[in-house]
């Protein structure tokens, strides 16, 4: 990860081939399937991760179709601005409660919640959203902010380059890119860091734990 300038920026003139791919992974049953056999979800890194932290109850942010609530007991809120996805999670998994919402604008007081995740998300935030996404998980945590997504990574294989280039989110970064944007927030303390390949190496992943600086309990 060390030299950027071997680190391909996504191709992006494939527009139809994207527009089309995308469309396909909109389905919320095609994303399951890819999420799952794809891109390692609850066997991947951040899975352990979030299996080995001690929260209560969790914001997820960008939630998808809400498998993240099947992941550990507690209290959990999915948000999510795509309304068929907020709608797949509602009718499926009951324990949880899922809202249609922006991540730039968390509707709820502060420090809410234990944890707030940002799970595969990053990438289809601008770095303005992106920061303004993390002020706002900053502002309705207590404890934790836990962020993971797929990164570029230098000599990233030709298949791998494809899928992220299909992706509707356009904005994969490198794990240097994130913590640059990171670095600018203040009161954020790293307490865990790592990268992770999802199996067959299509997907690089890093995950990010940040402690929120003035602990309130
Ligand atoms: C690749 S999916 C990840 C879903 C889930 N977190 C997971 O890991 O399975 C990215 C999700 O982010 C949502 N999303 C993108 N931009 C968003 C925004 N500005 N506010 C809220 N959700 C957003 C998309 O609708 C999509 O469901």
């Amino acid at each position: 990860m060390s030299n950027n300038r071997q680190i391909k920026e996504p191709d992006s003139s494939r527009t139809d081939l994207k527009f089309r791919w995308g469309g396909i992974l909109e389905n919320p049953y095609i994303s399951k399937v890819h999420r799952h056999c794809l891109d390692g979800f609850k066997v991947g890194g951040l899975a352990k991760i979030i299996k080995s932290l001690e929260y209560k109850n969790i914001l997820d942010v960008g939630c998808g179709i809400g498998e993240y609530s099947t992941m550990k007991k507690g209290r959990f809120v999915g948000l999510d601005n795509s309304l068929p996805r907020v709608k797949f999670a509602q009718r499926y998994y009951k324990h949880g409660l899922f809202l249609l919402a922006e991540a730039t604008k968390l509707p709820f007081k502060d420090h809410s919640f234990e944890a707030v995740l940002l799970a595969n998300t990053i990438h289809h935030l601008s770095d303005e959203s992106l920061t303004e996404g993390v002020l706002e998980m900053k502002r309705v945590s207590r404890k934790y902010i836990i962020l993971d997504d797929a990164v570029r990574w230098s000599d990233q294989n030709r298949l791998s380059q494809f899928f992220y280039s299909m992706d509707r989110g356009t904005m994969f970064r490198t794990t240097e890119e994130i913590e640059a944007i990171l670095k600018r927030i203040e009161d954020l303390k790293v307490v865990l860091k790592g990268n992770f390949w999802t199996f067959p190496r299509l997907y690089y992943h890093t995950v990010i734990v940040l402690e929120v600086g003035d602990l309130r309990f």
